[in-house]
């Protein structure tokens, strides 16, 4: 059976072009499930107990034994798919290996990258198909047959079997967190690496990508390698940064092999410019107390457009950001060292990650606007000085940015974004990985408490003067109706950069007795215009990934919501046809 991990995959759509126009059906709701397989297995009664939720959880992170080379046909069993769906393909990252044959179990993070296809075809036949990304990582661990030996540690996991103390074999591209589709290339990327390029019909992998390398080519031969852009500290303290940096450098790159620059893996599309906009920090960035941005921009044809770079006196970790017509943005999740981890982390017998803790010193958000136009560039703002937002969050994904002219050079800046609690975060805790007794326990992500301190969806709203200096900042939760965990914003792809007012992201129902908030069983459609919101679940023990919004045209609401809802409650009995059973909804929400 193929199972998604629901909580760490990110999702692309290729839309095929239209062949003619189709009536857009509006203010109806038509849900579709396929399971590809001829037999639908039986399945017992699914009690809310907390041995089958904790066993769903488990099953969630399932290793995939097997690949879906050939494309399988799926089998519409509930309702049908809308005239109106456009043709094209969803692809959806995510890991898909966690433990090998020697005692090993990954984080889910460190799981090797697995990449499913669902090809909708004009007439609405849907093959769905999936391979492993075959990475180099791969190759050295994946062995002769089926059989497995992870020899890399990954950043967020230890290592049972194999060479364990003293490995610094730590840094491992999987290529598991994101899918591209740009510039008619297909491409996995992982937050540190490389992207590997995926041939988008068979998903054989092609090899890497070297987008980083093109760009530094392209700067150098148009003559405009971005300057630093430094900000303005003590020499001294900056003298001592630099000589770090030179001892780090050759350690990380030569003994953890790692890049000089690690791409991260979230990227934007600016549908005004139809740019792909991307973002490297320094590899030692990580250790150090100052974070280096290189931002790219390129065309349709990954042909640089623009690369600006710059430095920030902080100790940051970005897993996401955002833009607008004028900035990037960065909001600035605060890290330190820790000293004791990083020991532990040295000897192979703790997490690597385990060498970074939270900094929860300042009950504030930093938010740096950094220049991206020239005209930003030019008014000569501070843009090392963080807008300080009045609330203390661990920023997650962003689902849209936008800004507006306020009249008299003021701008109105706007983020609609999911953000947890530095309570909640935990970098080798999370999805409750425990590698000492190799099961996965989200307790602590479902603690009742924590219900206020998980992810949640809310607005960042920053009002700048003409001078660029901050005449207000607040944040607010973006529905007053829907206070639920929530996360993996998303909205109409078209509307981004611009006001938007419908956002769809993961949720729970919260009416599961054990488990309830996570992982997600609900889609959350929420109108940033009023606050109110409506909510699609699952039924029973399944549960949602990450909601990707499909336009058909029209307003900004016309259009279906597409996700993958997986069931992992215990089979009776698994016929063999259910191998690659796959439950999906296709819904359109009213409006
Ligand atoms: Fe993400």
């Amino acid at each position: 059976m193929a199972i998604c991990t629901v909580a760490t995959m990110h999702a692309a759509v290729h839309q095929h072009p239209r062949r003619g126009s189709v009536p857009t059906p509006r203010h109806r709701v038509r849900a579709v499930r396929g399971i590809a397989g001829a037999t639908r297995a039986t399945v017992t009664s699914e009690p809310d107990a907390s041995s089958t939720a904790f066993w769903d959880y488990n099953l969630l992170f399932r290793s995939q034994r097997a690949e879906t080379s050939e494309p399988v046909q799926l089998r519409v069993v509930e309702g049908a798919i809308p005239a109106d769906f456009p043709a094209g393909t969803y692809y959806l990252a995510g890991p898909g290996m966690f433990s090998d044959d020697h005692g090993s179990i990954v984080h889910p993070l460190d799981g090797h990258g697995y990449l499913r296809s669902f090809r909708f075809h004009p007439d609405h036949g849907v093959h769905y198909s999936a391979r492993y990304v075959e990475t180099a990582a791969k190759s050295e661990e994946k062995g002769e047959g089926a059989s497995w030996r992870f020899t890399h540690r990954g950043p967020f996991s230890v290592l049972q079997g194999g060479h364990r103390v003293g490995n610094v074999k730590v840094m491992k591209n999987v290529a598991n967190t994101s899918v591209l589709w740009w510039g008619g290339r297909l491409l996995c990327l992982w937050e540190g690496g490389m992207p590997y390029e995926l041939d988008p019909d068979t998903l054989e992998t092609i090899g890497p990508f070297d987008l980083l390398g093109l760009a530094d080519e392209a700067a150098a031969a148009q003559g405009r390698g971005a300057a630093r852009q430094r900000q303005r500290r003590p020499w001294l303290v900056e003298a001592g940064l630099d000589v770090a940096t030179r001892l780090l450098r050759p350690i990380l790159g030569g003994v953890f092999t790692m890049p000089p620059k690690r791409l991260l893996a979230h990227y934007k599309i600016d549908p005004k410019r139809n740019r792909l906009l991307m973002v490297a920090c320094n590899a030692e960035d990580m250790l150090l107390p100052r974070a280096n941005f290189t931002f790219y921009e390129f065309d349709a044809g990954f042909g640089l457009v623009q690369k600006r770079e710059f430095v920030l006196p902080a100790h940051l970790m970005i897993h996401d950001w955002a833009f607008t017509d004028s900035h990037y943005v960065v909001l600035g999740n605060r890290i330190k060292l820790d000293i004791p981890g990083s020991v532990l982390a040295m000897t192979g017998t703790y997490p690597m990650i385990g060498a970074l803790q939270l900094d929860p010193s300042r009950q504030t958000t930093p938010v740096y606007l950094l220049p991206r136009s020239t005209e930003a560039v030019a008014s000569g703002r501070d843009w090392a000085v963080p807008v300080e937002a009045p609330s203390q969050m661990w920023s997650m994904h962003v689902g849209n940015a936008f800004e507006e002219d306020l009249g008299r050079g003021g701008l109105d800046i706007r983020l609609h974004m999911s953000a947890c609690s530095y309570e909640w975060f935990h970098f080798h805790r999370m999805f409750g990985y425990n590698w000492k007794n190799k099961k996965l326990d989200p307790s602590f992500m479902n603690a009742a408490k924590g219900k206020e301190l998980m992810p949640r969806l809310v607005q960042v709203a920053i009002e700048l003067d003409k001078r660029g200096a901050c005449r207000r900042c607040s944040v607010k939760r973006m529905s007053h109706q829907w206070n639920r965990p929530a996360d993996f914003p998303a909205i109409n792809p078209s509307f981004a950069n611009k006001r938007s007012r419908f956002i769809y992201a993961g949720s729970a129902s919260g009416l599961r007795k054990f488990l309830p908030y996570f992982p997600f069983d609900s889609v959350v459609k929420v109108d940033v215009s009023d606050g109110t919101s409506r909510r699609w679940s699952c039924e029973g023990r399944k549960f949602v990934g990450e909601p990707v919004f499909v336009p058909t045209g029209g307003g900004e609401d016309h259009g279906y919501v597409i996700l993958v809802e997986v069931r992992t409650t215990t089979y009776m009995k698994v016929p063999t046809s259910s191998l690659y059973q796959i439950s999906k909804r296709i819904f359109k929400m009213y409006h």
